[in-house]
């Protein structure tokens, strides 16, 4: 499964110009007071770097992981363009020895996992941060699979890649007792702080 991602991917970055942009995605910069600079940040599934840059152009102190080798370079090219440092490597998340109470900030953007392994990379993601740290997480709902058909926008194909409220509170039962946990609107884009509620 995962070498046919590291393929899907690379043939996606293969050619000119960046498959999504080189402008951060809008809801990881509508967290702006959540991202001081010197903090820690982990990017898992950084693409071709836009977050991972658009941060350390921020001052904080960047990590990423990506499955795809030429989206990992990309994010380098595009670092050194803009005169920051991203410490990208190539790794497969489903496998990687995830870090535990490391970082201050973990942005995971439209990074899609099977239902079977979801919880597992979502626990890892909430594990990877220190107390205080927040994860900033935004996907696509099952809600796409429609307006896709409508608008012609991207995402999975398929349903079980998909994200949901019910899906998203499942995985952090039990992991949220005492901290802040949103679902921020309806495209299953959520912000989970370690912060306690207030
Ligand atoms: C839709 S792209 C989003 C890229 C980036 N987050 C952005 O917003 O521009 C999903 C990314 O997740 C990466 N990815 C998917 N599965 C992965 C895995 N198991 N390990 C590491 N990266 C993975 C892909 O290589 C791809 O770059």
């Amino acid at each position: 499964m995962s070498s046919e991602q590291a393929e899907f991917w690379d043939e996606r970055y293969r050619g000119e110009g960046f498959a999504f942009g080189t402008a951060p995605n809008a809801f990881l910069a509508s967290q702006a007071r959540y991202l001081k600079p010197g903090l820690h940040a982990l990017v898992p599934g950084d693409g071709q770097g836009r977050n991972g840059v658009w941060l350390a152009q921020r001052g904080l102190v960047v990590d990423s992981v990506d499955i795809s080798p030429l989206g990992v370079a990309a994010s380098k090219e595009l670092a050194k363009a803009r005169g920051v440092e991203v410490n990208a490597r190539v790794g497969d998340l489903l496998t990687w020895d995830w870090p535990v109470d490391r970082y201050d900030v973990v942005a995971a953007l439209y990074l899609h996992f099977f239902d079977s392994d979801r919880p597992q990379m979502h626990h890892a993601m909430l594990d990877a941060l220190k107390p205080g740290g927040v994860l900033i997480l935004e996907a696509f709902s099952i809600e796409q699979l429609e307006y896709k058909k409508v608008h012609g926008s991207g995402g999975p194909k398929i349903a079980d890649m998909l994200y949901s409220e019910p899906k998203l509170a499942a995985v952090v039962v039990g992991k949220l007792d005492g901290f802040g946990f949103g679902i921020q609107h309806h495209a299953a884009a959520a912000l989970r702080s370690r912060v306690p509620c207030g």
